[in-house]
């Protein structure tokens, strides 16, 4: 998607948001329009979402003639090019880390939409970046210095939502015992990010659609109008536009948010960012818990390497956070959470998990067999380990070995007795 882009036959895409945003508004006047009668408004209503729709059609043609006109561009520019090339332009990226294409696509297009006023609304799913993205457009725009305010929808009861976002008077409703200002009101020259804007009640969403038509707000229980400027940029992990066509999200909100539309891909479509955000996230927990960065055992890796991760990238942070508490100098699978950890591997189990979890396969058969044999020599340790609570000298006595080349294994593996002290259940590190 290229909308903003300077220059050339590019420079028409400007016209067609311009023009939507333009419809947009007048669709809202109309609806809202108390000099005209109803049967009149919906005449020219019905013309006016036409001519939309028309608008939207010749856009999204022409937006295709230019990505196949374009096609050789991304061919041209590796994604380092490209993320070298924001850098050069003075991008602020906010800890935002990655080069998988659609990543730069949409901070290619957050670094075009930042210095205007539009409105954008981020889709993807719960922890692939979207407040991070909100932010990256915030701190890129002539309201960096201004208040960032961030609003979770869903997290308000449906009956304060209203006074959450507007305000409200004092005695509006019982509880109301002083006037307060909501969100847009602190968010005035600055950016409000709307989170999880697919929660808001219909009602809230006419009165969102007031403030963005007429860059004013009333607080619950008053009359006055208080002017605001505020950016808005709305998130969701739901598909507005089918909830639009089922009625649960006003259509005309949907046109009016989404002026520019992100959408941030889950983390399984960009493992190749696996290993560097592991290695960012070490680093970070290792300065949050003032500790050396934890190494990871290969299994533990192979593990994240192919992993689903549901919780996209605040899980493998939560995940990188949590190894990096519980374990010594080494993290390995037992470090993981017991609702994801593969199962204990026994020595034959562990040529199938090794193939499962994507681990090279062993150049030869006698290369093969030391792997197997290690191990086994480790899953045998660490069961060993479990079972004795962490005590070297019980696990040496309960296999009969020498205490000190039971040390010795366990050093070779990179296992800490006192890993298996700690309480393993331990719920997941919070983000900080
Ligand atoms: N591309 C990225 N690079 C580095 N950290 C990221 C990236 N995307 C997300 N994060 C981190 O992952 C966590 C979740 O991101 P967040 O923006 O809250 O996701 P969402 O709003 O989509 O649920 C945050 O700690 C954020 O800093
Ligand atoms: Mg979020």
């Amino acid at each position: 998607m290229k909308l903003f882009s300077q220059g050339g036959p590019v420079a028409s895409a400007i016209s067609y948001a311009g023009l939507i945003e333009k419809i947009e508004i007048l669709r809202s006047t109309l609806r809202w329009s108390s000099k005209l009668d109803r049967p009149e408004i919906d005449r020219l209503l019905k013309q006016a979402t036409t001519l939309r729709d028309e608008v939207m059609q010749l856009s999204h043609k022409e937006r295709f003639v230019q990505a196949a006109a374009a096609e050789t561009e991304p061919l041209e520019q590796s994604p380092r090019q490209r993320r070298e090339a924001l850098l050069k332009r003075s991008f602020i990226f906010e800890g935002t880390f990655g080069d998988n294409p659609k990543l730069l696509e949409a901070l290619e297009i957050a670094e075009k939409a930042a210095p205007t006023d539009l409105p954008v609304l981020i889709d993807g799913e719960s922890g692939t970046g979207k407040e991070l993205m909100a932010k990256v457009i915030h701190a890129n725009g002539a309201r960096t210095d201004k208040p960032f305010i961030s609003v979770n929808c869903g997290a308000i009861p449906d009956n304060l939502i209203e006074s959450e976002l507007f305000g409200h008077k004092r005695g509006a409703f019982t509880g109301a015992s002083n006037d307060r200002k909501g969100k847009f009101e602190s968010a005035h020259t600055g950016t409000i990010f709307l989170d999880e804007i697919g929660e808001l009640p219909l009602p809230g969403q006419v009165k969102l659609l007031r403030v963005l038509e007429a860059h004013e707000i009333q607080r619950v229980g008053s009359d006055e109008a208080i002017g605001v400027d505020t950016r808005i940029v709305a998130a969701t992990n739901k598909d507005l536009r089918r909830m639009s066509r089922e009625g649960t999200f006003r259509e005309d909100l949907f046109y009016r948010l989404s002026v520019i539309h992100v959408t941030l891909p889950p983390l399984r479509e960009r493992r190749d960012e696996i290993a560097l955000l592991v290695a960012y996230f070490s680093d970070e927990a290792a300065g949050a818990l003032k500790r050396r960065p934890v190494t990871l055992t290969p299994r533990l890796r192979d593990f994240l390497m192919t992993y689903a991760f549901p919780g996209n990238i605040r899980e493998l942070r939560n995940l990188i956070y949590r190894v990096s508490c519980l374990a010594g100098d080494t993290a390995d699978l037992i470090h993981l959470p017991q609702d994801i950890r593969p199962r204990p591997a026994g020595p034959v189990v562990v040529a199938g998990e090794a193939a499962v979890t994507g681990a090279a396969s062993p150049a030869s058969l006698s290369e093969a067999k030391r792997a197997a044999s290690d191990e086994a020599e480790r899953a045998f340790l660490e069961r060993g380990l479990q079972e004795v609570g962490g005590t070297v000298a019980e696990l040496a006595r309960r296999c009969d070995m020498n205490r000190s080349h039971l040390q010795m294994l366990l050093k070779k593996h990179g296992i800490h007795s006192k890993d298996f002290r700690v309480h393993h259940s331990a719920e997941v590190v919070k983000e900080p």
